[in-house]
């Protein structure tokens, strides 16, 4: 499967002395120790778990599975009935064992230039202590689901620190979600408590961030689910001149005057971080937990529209997380990283909070936007902090190269030696723009193919061992056997394209959905039973390089972020106007994929702009501002089979503005495709 040559030419390589000490240092090594992943895991994953603490060893094999479901129950366990806690892994492990206690954690980048701040190990785990200690006292337990809503500050990594170190399990909610979304999350993982802050800015923005919160836990208790708990982080309100210990819980205050900011507060509910945490311990002996608890929660969108609760578990999320940091990103102690990423995402779980911690390495924590306050801010950024590795999205690349190389070349980036890009397939052009203007032919570039569901890297290159052709996402990591079937669920061999599936598992992938371990094993094993299904296409070209190709379910890709059709249909249905929706993607320049609506109203509707902005602030208030629809197109009729299915494979041509619909044959009504043709939108606003 892995070929025993690569190609010489066409491919790309990277320089740098760096490569000879790297951990992986060649092709012929990668493949020596692929071959020991696979066929010895046990002896792969149990070396890889000698670098962590364990309160007791395990009893079981280092991975037990059972892939298929025609078998029986689908499972996955590694480390069964050893005992240990991730938090006293990258917290205390590294002050205590390995000596990490002054190497710098986190460096924080506020959204201001000049908003930082810098904690070491033994900050955060100070920070972490006082925090859990605060957890326990208002009495959160092992088990208990803890909701957190927070932007990107050093608080929001002591709060999911600090649920680990309990043995509670965090279910963060992107900070970029409505009310509606955390409602629906907070009810789904029935959470005992909140987190959030009063607000913070994204760029120019003010995001009324505790607004948003008691909107939600309104929501909530409408629903019968009252939450009897919040406790809100004062990130902006804080006052300036307040007394900070070097050891202060909290971020230096925003330099901005923020007149807008609203903190409603409610009494009965609201507990103040600071105020809770000034009293607090610094000492919190950590709960030890079975390799197979609970870790965390995290909701990523299913087709059905309702979101998934994708559950990861301690030990294999630890060990694959941190493994493929270390060899992914090659990283070495001497180097500062930076992952762009929001922490409400899995990249931001898996490669800015446990991966670097779990390494004892050095990380950029960044509040802000690449754009802001101008279009050179990252580089400005690399250059401050000296960043050697490097990790954004193909989205932020495409933004950023509209402006041109100027502002690039306006910071030196000589500290950058690997460049990492995660999200969505990344267009050649923005690949070789990423290689040439960002990284200068120097820097190696590791596109990594994963989920929120794999917890890690599951297909990538590694920097100084595989040539890189832009665009392919490349080989497997170690312990990830791909394959790609065709529809009838045959294994495809050399060339060829088909559904994107894996063989059999690794550590850091996911255990099951939240409280639905049946939509678990429907929605991923039970389509080619024997196998995961991704739900991405994949092609493999004659050198045996893997090249994703986007997905293949009712699933688009807007800037990186997963939306379910299903999800914007019901949002833009629940409006009064609308009878029907149907929801498909359209390439765009910057996101990848755009939202592009068809909407068919209610009989003696009209339909005119100040509906079209209604809708659009309906799909917002209901998921969030990153499912605003680009286009929304009144459909009087929409192209349906004749038992009424809706055609969307027709739908997304008229999106394109295609011509050539292949086979309608099927189609009810065709007088419709004219109709919806004439009345295309062209552009967005
Ligand atoms: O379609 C693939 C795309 O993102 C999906 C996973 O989205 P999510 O769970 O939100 O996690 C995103 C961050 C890991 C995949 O099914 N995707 C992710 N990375 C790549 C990619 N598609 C192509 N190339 C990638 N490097």
């Amino acid at each position: 499967m892995i070929p025993d040559k690569v190609p010489k030419e066409d491919v790309f390589l990277g320089s740098g002395d760096w490569r000879k000490d790297a951990h992986v240092p060649s092709f012929e090594a990668y493949k020596e120790l692929y071959l020991k992943s696979i066929e010895h895991p046990d002896e792969f994953w149990g070396d890889v778990a000698k670098d962590f603490f364990w309160k007791s060893k395990h009893t079981g094999r280092v991975l037990d599975y059972n892939f298929d479901v025609t078998k029986g129950e689908i499972f996955i366990k590694c480390m069964e009935g050893a005992s240990t806690n991730i938090c006293y892994n990258v917290l205390d492990h590294n002050v205590h064992h390995r000596k990490l206690g002054d190497k710098v954690a986190f460096y924080w980048e506020g959204n201001e230039p000049g908003d930082q701040l810098t904690v070491t190990y033994r900050d955060l785990l100070l920070r972490v202590c006082r925090f859990a200690n605060v957890l326990k006292a208002q009495g959160v337990k092992k088990g208990d689901r803890v909701s957190i809503y927070m932007p990107m500050v050093v608080e929001l990594v002591v709060a999911m620190l600090a649920c680990v170190r309990i043995g509670a399990v965090h279910s963060i909610v992107f900070a970029g979600f409505s009310a509606e979304s955390l409602c629906e999350r907070i009810l789904d993982s029935q959470c005992s408590l909140l987190i959030t802050a009063d607000g913070f800015y994204r760029g120019d923005k003010l995001i009324n961030l505790k607004l948003i919160a008691d909107d939600a836990l309104q929501k909530c208790r409408d629903k019968g689910f009252p939450l009897q708990r919040c406790i809100m982080l004062k990130h902006l309100s804080k006052e300036v001149d307040q007394d900070q210990t070097p050891m202060g819980s909290q971020s230096p205050p925003a330099k901005r005057p923020c007149p807008d900011l609203q903190v409603p507060w409610n009494p009965d509910v609201d507990l103040c971080w600071h105020s809770l945490v000034d009293g607090a311990s610094d000492e919190c002996e950590p709960v030890w937990c079975d390799s197979e608890d609970p870790l965390f929660i995290l909701y990523t969108s299913g087709s059905t529209g309702k979101p998934k609760g994708v559950l990861h578990t301690l030990s294999g999320y630890m060990l694959y997380t941190a493994t493929t940091f270390k060899l992914v990103f090659d990283y070495q102690p001497a180097d500062v990283y930076w992952c762009t990423a929001d922490i409400g995402w899995i990249t931001g779980h898996s490669y800015i909070t446990y991966g670097p911690l779990a390494n004892g390495a050095t990380s950029v924590l960044f509040e802000g936007l690449p754009t802001y306050p101008d279009v050179s801010r990252m580089w400005e950024i690399v250059d401050k902090y000296q960043v050697s590795k490097f990790y954004t999205a193909p989205t932020a690349i495409r933004l950023l190269m509209k402006y041109g190389a100027e502002p690039v070349h306006k910071f030196k980036r000589d500290s950058l030696k690997v460049l990492g890009t995660v999200g969505e397939p990344i267009n050649p052009e923005a690949w070789q723009w990423y290689y040439t203007v960002v990284g200068e032919k120097r820097c190696p570039i590791v596109d990594t193919f994963w989920q929120t569901e794999t917890g890690g890297h599951v297909m990538t290159p590694l920097p100084a061992a595989t040539p890189m052709k832009p665009g392919s996402a490349t080989f497997p990591f170690f312990g990830v056997v791909p394959a790609i079937l065709n529809e009838s669920g045959e294994e495809l061999e050399g060339p060829s394209e088909g559904y994107l599936v894996f063989k059999q598992p690794w550590p850091g992938v996911m255990r099951t959905l939240y409280g639905n371990h049946q939509r678990f094993e429907t929605t991923y094993f039970k389509k080619f039973p024997g196998y995961y299904v991704t739900g991405d296409g994949c092609r493999r070209d004659e050198d045996g390089y893997y090249w994703i190709t986007g997905r293949i379910d009712d699933m688009l890709n807007v800037s990186g972020h997963l939306l379910s059709t299903a999800e914007v249909e019901s949002a833009l249905v629940e409006h009064e106007a609308v009878v029907e929706a149907a929801v498909v993607g359209r390439p765009h320049p910057v996101k990848g994929e755009s939202l592009y609506c068809f909407v068919t109203l209610c009989d003696g509707i009209k339909y005119n702009r100040t509906l079209e902005a209604q809708l659009k602030q309906q799909v917002r208030e209901k998921i969030g501002a990153i499912a605003t629809p680009d286009y929304i197109q009144n459909a009087p009729g929409l192209p349906k089979t004749r038992s009424g299915k809706i055609m969307r494979r027709v739908l997304r041509k008229i999106a394109h503005g295609e011509r050539d619909l292949g086979d309608v044959s099927t189609l009810a009504d065709s007088s419709v495709i004219e109709q919806l043709f004439q009345s295309r939108c062209c552009t967005a606003e």
